[in-house]
């Protein structure tokens, strides 16, 4: 791969955290803080350093350029971590965030036709419908004064729209109504996390009580997806519209699959449809919940929030018009910030295809490659006072608007390259749905004072952040 350092080194030579004979640096990898130690690492032994897990030696890459080349290098070159792949496919699921090679590319190009961001314009009066909910709920709890657990009630919104989305019918886990499917939901991604971690696939030989539940879990999912394919499909057969004008990720999927001649199964059609449920759901409940706890943590912001829904709103409480989301140009620059202080993935586990370079330093094919997002967006270098919340670094009015684009580059929140996020467009939608509605209807503050830790659990969330509501 051509590539812009000009010495080169090999892997071996690289600095390498102390661990200990045999294993070593395996028992130091404590996985809800993953990123947490490979970062601070990568701030001792430099943006390439190496790992040494039992007999395998891992590069840990921080250098923004050399991530934004290996990420824009797959399939090709480089790939997701090979036990991804049998993790995702132990478990039944075979979508497109876990297929590699030629099945990646038959995925992806059925999951670009079912996110044409026309059905994000079809779905929008479903988003008005679940924001509202969500409205009523955070007005109840106002009125009564009660705490909120702001992740918990994020995810039963991500999800509602989500699986709205995806399912074509509607979900309510806002009011409780499809608790079983976010529970069954829940328990995935620390079970995705927790098999990622061991170096071994037990579960093929025998099975915990965990994997048991897991077992459970993906079985009422999978019966809960496949009854919503039955019923897309006779819902399509009565009306043939529908093939040519999905109005859903479902009837995308399904209408692309029924094509005569297809190159599709039904099994991509489930694949796809669970993968954009584990994925979506998780990573925008966690990017808003982290916009929250800056809002608490800075008024001023939450201010300018509230003065920018209050414009583009204005006497709506939920926004009705899908053509004025791109008034909210604070709101996305505030999500633009929030993402670089806390993205949502942290670390992307790669693998070479082949014998190639990372940067300057020489990999063999088939070694593991950890690509750590967050450093780049931390270096005084690219970005003044780094630690500082500012989102005018984004909105183009400050002195850093001359960075815009280059910016754009360093902080790769959605990834890069060929495998960038199919579903950014509509985690920016909820986003702005979202902040605007807050921002709108209520101030939001912080119960309590704890420093709120980061959890790694695949995406990374905050630990119990608790807020006040209080009605404007
Ligand atoms: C703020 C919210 C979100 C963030 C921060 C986020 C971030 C990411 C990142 C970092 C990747 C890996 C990209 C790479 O390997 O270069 C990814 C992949 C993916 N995301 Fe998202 N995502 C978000 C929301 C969503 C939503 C709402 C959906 C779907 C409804 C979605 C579906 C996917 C899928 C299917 C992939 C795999 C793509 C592939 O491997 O080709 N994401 N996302």
């Amino acid at each position: 791969m051509k590539t812009q350092f000009e010495t080169t080194t090999d892997l071996q030579s690289l600095p390498l955290p102390p661990g200990i004979p045999i294993l070593g640096n395996l028992l130091q990898l404590e996985a809800t803080r993953l990123h947490l130690i490979l970062e601070d690492w990568s701030r001792r032994y430099g943006d390439f350093y190496r790992l040494k897990v039992a007999a395998r030696t891992a590069l840990v890459v921080s250098d923004w350029r050399a991530v934004s080349e290996i990420l824009r290098a797959r399939p090709e070159t480089f790939r997701r971590f090979s036990s991804i792949e049998t993790v995702f496919g132990d478990m039944g699921i075979s979508g497109v965030l876990s297929a590699e090679g030629e099945q990646w590319y038959r995925q992806r190009k059925l999951t670009m036709r079912a996110f044409d961001p026309g059905h994000l314009r079809n779905y929008f009066p479903s988003l008005v419908k679940i924001t509202e909910r969500l409205r009523q709920r955070w007005l109840r709890a106002a009125e009564q004064g009660e705490s909120i657990d702001i992740l918990a009630d994020l995810m039963c919104y991500s999800l509602d729209v989500t699986a709205g989305l995806a399912f074509g019918s509607e979900i309510n886990t806002i009011d409780g109504k499809d608790a079983a499917l976010q529970k069954s939901l829940d328990m995935i991604f620390p079970a995705i996390n927790r098999r990622l971690n061991t170096p071994f696939p037990y579960w093929r030989y025998f099975k915990l009580p965990s994997d048991h539940a897991l077992d459970n879990n993906l079985r009422t999912l999978r019966d809960k997806v496949d009854t919503f394919i039955v019923q897309t499909r006779v819902r399509m057969n009565a009306d043939s519209s529908l093939f040519d004008q999905p109005r859903n990720l479902i009837e995308a999927f399904v209408a692309v699959r029924d094509q005569p001649d297809s190159e599709f199964t039904d099994e991509d059609v489930y694949g796809n449809v669970f993968t954009t449920l584990l994925v979506g759901a998780d990573s925008t409940a966690n990017v808003f919940a982290w916009i929250s706890y800056f809002l608490c943590e800075d008024y001023d912001v939450q201010a300018a929030v509230q003065a920018e829904a209050a414009a583009v709103l204005e006497d709506q409480t939920v926004l009705q018009d899908f053509g004025r989301i791109s008034s909210l140009r604070y709101i996305e620059a505030v999500a633009q910030e929030a993402m670089r202080l806390k993205p949502s993935g942290p670390v992307v586990f790669l693998e070479a295809k082949c014998d190639t370079m990372v940067g300057h330093v020489s990999v063999a094919q088939g070694t593991p490659i950890l690509a750590l997002m967050r450093l780049g967006g931390l270096d005084s270098q690219n970005f003044p006072d780094p630690q500082r919340f500012d989102p005018k670094r984004w909105d183009g009015t400050s002195n850093h608007a001359e960075m815009g684009a280059s910016a754009k580059r360093i902080v790769m929140p959605f990834g890069a390259g060929p495998r960038l996020c199919p579903g950014r467009y509509l985690a920016l939608l909820q986003i702005k749905m979202l902040a605007s509605m807050l921002g709108r209807n209520f101030i939001m503050e912080r119960v309590d004072q704890v420093s709120i830790e980061e959890r790694f659990k695949f995406t990374m969330e905050p630990v119990n952040l608790k807020v006040k509501l209080t009605k404007r």
